[in-house]
């Protein structure tokens, strides 16, 4: 194998299938792996490189699967492990890798360790392998500290022990159902480890790593400050009693341990909301993770200034340990771009689509989410792709509340809806039961005219966003991709423009009123229509051959 094709990561795009919502196989209104099967076709004609799955383990689904009762099986609703190898044959036939999710930080309260734990009692070593304390005032009725979940509400639970009294308290960072890992303990190391080689074993090609900067904690910390800003907006304290410790740095360098084991080797993506860009650098340094989300570029308005500093921040910081950047959008807990550009304030919250936030223009944040696309496809790096973003699909608003899954909804005290608006299941046709995504309905419900958005109604339309981004996907591919950025400094200060060796250039305008391009041979590539004199009007972005 080249060196070139071991480094397939560094410059890849990579399709995110939230699996509940992609395709549904047999009929029960949930998507899964047979689902997916079927569908690989239209993945792999996207024109990406590969797949990221979204958690497929047996779980009580309290947290969309990231609640995981069993680490080394497919929950039933998706399928088996017969299934799971067949799909990871058929997309590696297909030239497609294969990326699943792990969620070391904690586990279900259904796993068979938290049920041994709750019976083992204090002290044993069952319950040493979650965060037991016991709780402060004279009959520990009161928590260990004042610590909150960011889903809302305590991060402490106080459990019932086996012979009836009230007893301990556990941590979870999440929700109730989902108690922490206590990651001192060696016995949760090598479970991990192990978990790692029965995927790679089974030919999955790497894994995105939920919560990356979070399974190492100072449980002896202080209490902490909190303001009602918002559910993920965590404290923004310098030593943080449970985020981007330094000692979780010790745990890469033995994943990473494990994946070079392997031929080819397998790679790892961290989900690390983690700032400033120097700190996400220390998880991809050589002997630990390969690449990161960039949730600063998601999280940036829509202004030129804005994205040229995230653009640029994120190519250096990032190439101080030898690492590519990547773009992200969208994923399973943010608001979709088409949505969020279409506001007035364009910014991204921390990490997720809670809050009523003001009113949408949906044609405005389409036109920029096109802008956006080629904005990001022509930037040096990897990129990521959310199911349903290729299709411009918005995030539905107004979802019956009787529907909403999403534990945020609860521990908010029903003031924050939560991520349920993204993960909406897939128009696949025009019309029919549930848009194509499968015979037995949808388990959330599909707004009207989502057939207007389907893939059978944007395939074949050159206007649509499915047609930018398989025209997108396909000709990144002619980008040279060992060619750094250069800004073009002669366009306006409301204009992104850079090129890519001497033959590509990207232009996007941000500002008011048309801007003129630079010098160039041909517009390969356009989000929408120049204007009458060859100008490029505001949101709209072009690439160029120069
Ligand atoms: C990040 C995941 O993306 C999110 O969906 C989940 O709720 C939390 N981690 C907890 O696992």
């Amino acid at each position: 194998m080249t060196q070139a094709s071991r480094d397939w990561w560094r410059d890849a795009v990579i399709y995110q299938v939230y699996i509940r919502s992609f395709a549904d196989g047999n009929g029960d209104g949930e998507g899964d792996i047979a689902g997916l099967r079927e569908r690989l076709p239209y993945v792999r004609d996207l024109g990406i490189d590969a797949l990221w799955i979204n958690p497929w383990y047996p779980s009580p689904l309290n947290d969309g699967g990231y609640d995981v009762a069993d680490f080394r099986d497919i929950d039933p609703r998706f399928g088996d492990l017969v299934q799971a190898k067949s799909l990871l044959d058929e997309a590696h036939g297909l030239g497609l890798k294969v990326l699943l999710d792990i969620v070391p930080n904690h586990s279900s309260w259904d796993h068979r360790w938290f049920r041994e734990a709750l019976a083992a009692g204090p002290g044993s070593p069952e319950r040493a392998r979650y965060i037991f304390r016991d709780g402060r005032g004279p009959d520990g009725a009161l928590p260990p500290n004042n610590w909150r979940s960011v889903f809302g509400g305590l991060a402490w639970e106080r459990v019932t022990e086996p012979d009836g009294t009230p007893g301990q308290w556990y941590f979870h960072i999440f929700d109730v159902s989902q108690p922490d890992f206590d990651w001192e303990n060696p016995e949760v190391r090598a479970e991990f480890l192990d978990i790692l080689r029965f995927w790679f074993d089974l030919g999955v090609d790497g894994f995105r790593i939920d919560v990356a900067h979070g399974m190492v904690k100072n449980m002896a910390g202080p209490d902490l400050p909190y303001d009602e800003s918002g559910l993920l907006d965590r404290p923004s304290i310098a030593d943080h009693p449970f985020f981007d410790r330094d000692g979780v740095h010790d745990i890469y360098r033995g994943w990473r341990e494990v994946a070079d084991s392997y031929d080819p080797p397998r790679l790892y993506v961290a989900e690390a909301w983690v700032e400033p860009a120097e700190r996400l650098a220390r998880y991809l340094r050589d002997d630990e993770l390969h690449s990161a989300f960039n949730f600063g570029y998601l999280k940036s308005a829509w202004t030129a200034a804005d994205l040229r500093r995230s653009i640029d921040d994120s190519v250096s910081t990032l190439a101080s340990v030898g690492a590519p950047a990547t773009w992200v959008l969208e994923n399973h807990d943010v608001e979709r771009v088409v949505t969020r550009y279409g506001r007035d304030v364009t910014a991204a919250g921390t990490g997720h689509a809670g809050k009523a936030k003001g009113p949408v223009d949906v044609e405005l944040g389409t036109r920029r989410a096109r802008a956006a696309a080629l904005l990001m496809l022509a930037l040096p790096g990897g990129a990521y792709v959310y199911q349903g973003q290729e299709l411009g699909l918005p995030e539905v608003l107004d979802l019956p509340e009787g529907s909403l899954q999403d534990p945020v909804w609860e521990r908010s005290g029903h003031t924050e809806r939560g991520r349920d608006g993204c993960r909406v299941p897939l128009p696949w046709s025009v019309s029919g039961s549930s848009y194509g995504f499968g015979s037995g309905g949808a388990w959330l419900p599909q707004p009207a005219g989502w057939g207007e958005l389907s893939v059978e109604a944007e395939d074949g339309d050159p206007a649509s966003m499915l047609s930018l981004y398989r025209d997108g996907l396909r000709l990144r591919r002619s980008i040279p991709s060992v060619e750094p950025l250069t800004w073009i400094d002669e366009t306006a200060d409301d204009v992104v423009a850079f090129q890519r060796g001497r033959g590509f250039a990207c232009v996007v305008n941000l500002g008011a009123t048309p801007s003129t391009l630079p010098a160039h041979r041909e517009v390969i590539l356009a989000s929408g229509p120049l204007d009458a004199d060859g100008r490029l009007p505001t949101d709209t972005a072009v690439w160029l051959a120069v």
